[in-house]
């Protein structure tokens, strides 16, 4: 009601709240470059496009006369209350988008209540994140280091900045092949950005011949190297399990052997995600596979999901069994556009609407949504 009556003195929201129409926006204001990288898929974009189709395929089928009068969005995720089921989804170099880059997210998440999932590849060392945020929610994505130093100091460091939960991303152990950032020749990494976290490690530069001020060329080469490692396998896990204390989530995961494993080696949840299709040309839509890793895991596990959730799609990945979702590319825009005001829009659109949802079918709160509130139209 807030936007209808400020509508009545003429005033109405800075920036769109059909959040689909972001990503044109902030490709007018800030040019193909950077908005090439975000909205960006692999390959052809399929995968990208079965995201939304597998979610647009499946409708609502909304209940009548089920006294939604009191609504109340809150969900226990990972042993925390939340004030709704959505967290930020880690999304790295915000400084393409703008200059208070990361900072501004995690501050918008935090003013709203939101939980922040700050990407290993940030623009800002996460001890600055954490300190915009004061006591907020708040838990490290890990791009999992080759150097196991790095690997260690960075989970050291996340522990100490307040950081609770460990999302350990397991889909990235390469850069996929993506042609809107190969025809721009557009890597935010190799100009520097989303090394933050690197380059500010005591660990990473003990592995540099010189200091980085001295040969930012040298180590950034050194972070190409160490970002990610493709060698690893499920044994692996066991490091992480003993280093880290708090809830350990594996992202990426589509395949329910996958999240079998994830459960046998002692995590705590998956994320359901195939990295909003910027992986895998091909892949499987995010949708279509998280019924199946919920009925495998679902009693075991937190499950979590994302890829393609633009609006309304929320309540449809809450009752195809995810307990919360994340949320990817239109905070970002949301950021390209206003900053943090611009991320606190899109979080407030988002979860208005889904308030409005679960009253419209039928639900007082999330709890009561399931697999019955959908039918699977014709693909
Ligand atoms: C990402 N994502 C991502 N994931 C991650 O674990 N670490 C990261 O650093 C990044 N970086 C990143 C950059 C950009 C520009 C995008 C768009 C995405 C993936 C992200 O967490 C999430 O899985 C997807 O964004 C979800 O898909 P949608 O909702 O954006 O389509």
């Amino acid at each position: 009601y807030e936007i209808y009556l400020g509508g009545m003195s003429g005033a109405v929201p800075r920036l769109p709240t059909d959040l689909t129409r972001l990503e044109e926006l902030t490709e007018q204001r800030l040019g193909p470059g950077p908005v090439g990288y975000v909205a960006g898929s692999a390959g052809d974009g399929s995968t990208a496009r079965a995201n939304r189709a597998a979610l647009e395929r499946r409708r609502i089928v909304p209940r009548m006369l089920r006294d939604v009068h009191e609504r109340d969005l809150s969900v226990e995720v990972l042993g925390r209350a939340l004030p709704a089921p959505l967290a930020l989804a880690p999304v790295g170099v915000l400084s393409i988008m703008h200059p208070d880059a990361e900072s501004a997210a995690a501050r918008a998440a935090a003013a709203q209540g939101v939980p922040y999932i700050l990407s290993s590849a940030s623009s800002t060392p996460m001890e600055q994140v954490a300190e915009a945020m004061g006591d907020a929610e708040r838990w490290f994505q890990l791009y999992w280091p080759k150097d196991p130093q790095v690997a260690l100091s960075f989970l050291n460091r996340a522990k100490a900045a307040g950081f609770t939960a460990l999302v350990v991303t397991l889909d990235t152990p390469l850069l996929s092949w993506r042609p809107r950032d190969l025809d721009q020749a557009y890597l935010p990494f190799l100009r520097g950005v989303g090394t933050a976290n690197y380059f500010s490690d005591p660990a990473f530069q003990a592995g540099l011949a010189k200091p980085v001020h001295e040969d930012p060329n040298a180590a950034v080469l050194h972070f190409v190297g160490m970002f990610a490692d493709p060698g690893k396998t499920w044994p692996d896990l066991a490091f992480l399990r003993e280093n880290w204390e708090g809830p350990i989530v594996l992202k990426g995961v589509l395949h329910p052997d996958d999240a079998r494993l994830a459960a046998d080696a002692g995590m705590d949840g998956v994320v359901v995600s195939n990295h909003g299709g910027r992986q895998v040309a091909g892949s499987v839509a995010a949708a279509d596979a998280l019924p199946r890793v919920v009925e495998a895991v679902g009693d075991r596990l937190t499950v979590l999901f994302d890829s393609g959730i633009r609006t309304g799609d929320d309540f449809k990945a809450l009752a195809l069994g995810a307990r919360a979702v994340l949320l990817g590319r239109p905070y970002v825009y949301g950021l390209g556009l206003d900053g943090q005001p611009g991320v606190e829009h899109v979080i407030r659109c988002l979860l208005a609407e889904l308030d409005l949802t679960l009253a419209l079918c039928g639900h007082a709160t999330p709890a009561t949504v399931g697999p019955d509130d959908l039918l699977e139209g014709p693909a």
